[in-house]
């Protein structure tokens, strides 16, 4: 283990953070080791996709239901290896498991070249409902279904490119609220057609997905200036979604933005209320 990775390990075991990091690669990445879950795990994916998908089916854009049949998620944990022969026909990207959040350099990086990071642990029977740290529940329900589809598969590796530009010119903060507001919740009503959601947040949560859809949920049309301007909570329901006309427009719009511009002329200020952009 190099230093960096062993401090990182330090720092997440005070935390009391559940992955076991001594494993890790210089990339940050494990093995997923899929004989060691147990019939109790399995049992736990089952009850979780079986909900999610239930979900997933009245609430999901067509993008993510699309993509949910083609890396054929059922009922049991995903074999890594099984879903990236899947997904690299489909778009190139791969999945690569990690112990669970890895620090943002490595994993802006595993974007920039297609892989996604998916931490090789489940929650438990007890937390079906919820967890503080993202699981393989989260990241792999949540996020891999949809980088089966192109626009949204070239707008993560746009997306991780970018972000390491970001850090360097002092903007994690804000591109990391583009992340949030997007991968994680981001809605989207294409013309003439209902609002859906495809975010990972949403797709792997069983109370925040009918709320954002609910009439109680505050929506605001897509901007990213404004996006990366507005602050976000972790631990609450999301004060504001923002809505894609399309995976066209974001991406578009993300290719068009002067990311360092931005930066410079935002990066000190406080970030926006999300109860009222
Ligand atoms: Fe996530």
């Amino acid at each position: 283990m190099n230093t960096q990775i062993a401090e990182y390990a330090r720092e997440c075991a005070e935390k009391g953070m559940r992955g076991d990091y001594s494993a890790c690669q210089a990339d940050y990445t494990v093995l997923q080791d899929y004989a060691s879950y147990t019939p109790q795990e399995q049992a736990v994916w089952q009850q979780l996709a079986e909900r999610q998908m239930i979900l997933a089916g009245r609430f999901a854009h067509s993008a993510y239901l699309d993509g949910l049949s083609a890396i054929r998620i059922g009922s049991k944990i995903p074999d890594f290896e099984h879903v990236n022969h899947e997904l690299a026909k489909l778009t190139g990207w791969r999945i690569v498991p990690v112990p669970g959040l890895i620090p943002a350099k490595p994993f802006f990086e595993h974007l920039a070249a297609r892989r996604f990071p998916v931490t090789n642990w489940l929650r438990t029977a007890e937390e079906i409902d919820y967890i503080v740290e993202p699981d393989m529940f989260h990241d792999f329900f949540g996020h891999v279904p949809i980088l089966s589809q192109p626009k949204f598969a070239d707008f993560m590796q746009m997306y991780g490119e970018r972000a390491l530009d970001a850090i360097d010119l002092g903007g994690d903060e804000m591109i990391t609220r583009l992340y949030w507001y997007t991968a994680e919740y981001g809605l989207i009503r294409e013309a003439g057609q209902p609002l859906k959601a495809f975010g990972a947040g949403l797709m792997s949560s069983g109370g925040e997905l009918p709320f954002a859809m609910s009439k109680d949920a505050r929506t605001s049309p897509m901007d990213i200036e404004t996006i990366l301007r507005t602050g976000y909570e972790i631990d609450k329901f999301q004060r504001v979604y923002f809505v894609m006309p399309s995976f066209d427009a974001l991406l578009s719009a993300f290719e068009t933005i002067d990311l360092a511009e931005l930066i410079a002329r935002y990066k000190n200020d406080a970030p926006l209320d999300p109860a009222t952009v």
